[in-house]
């Protein structure tokens, strides 16, 4: 069986998932970078598992665009979702579903979350403010003084749904 792992992702979070959802893989795994996925690896695939950040409540342009072009393709074959954000609740059920397109995720077998992480000091400026506003707005990261790291990954939820592919 060979799964191939598409992530979009801007400060390597995801990245870094893919990659831990790939180790959790028996037999043949691959995670590979939205913008470096060719027909021809889609194509060689037999199951593929798509996971994209979550930038002011929406996907990766390059992951969306993705997901337009492939469609048919990717409604071939088994497929799983994964989206990785700050949010939990119903503001992460909202973001998940408006995430991939509607036909992509009727097929899913899984669409998942696992809680997102933030390195402060390697966001960009307009990056930083951003946080800075949201943190503000937002209860749950009361305690996030916006120059260390924060974590919210669920490694359990995320060794669970690679369990599943
Ligand atoms: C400027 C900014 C905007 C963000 N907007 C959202 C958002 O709308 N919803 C959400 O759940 N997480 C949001 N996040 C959190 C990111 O999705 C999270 O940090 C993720 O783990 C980043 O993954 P990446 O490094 O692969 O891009 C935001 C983070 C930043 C820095």
């Amino acid at each position: 069986m060979k799964y191939l792992i598409i992530y979009s992702s801007k400060y390597g979070a995801t990245q870094a998932y893919a990659e831990m959802i790939a180790d959790q893989l028996k037999g043949d795994s691959q995670s590979q970078n939205v913008a470096d996925v060719t027909l021809e690896n889609l194509q060689a695939a037999d199951k593929i598992i798509l996971g994209s950040s979550i930038y002011m409540g929406s996907i990766g342009k390059s992951m969306q665009k993705f997901c337009v072009k492939y469609e048919e393709l990717l409604l071939a074959k088994p497929l799983d979702l994964f989206i990785n954000g700050l949010r939990s609740g119903d503001e992460l059920a909202d973001e998940l579903a408006k995430a991939y397109t509607e036909k992509l995720r009727h097929h899913a077998s899984q669409q998942a979350a696992f809680g997102g992480k933030v390195n402060f000091s390697k966001l960009t400026f307009m990056d930083k403010k951003i946080m800075k506003m949201v943190s503000k707005q937002e209860p749950q990261f009361e305690t996030f003084d916006n120059s260390t790291n924060l974590s919210l990954l669920n490694e359990a939820e995320l060794i669970r749904f690679a369990q599943q592919i």
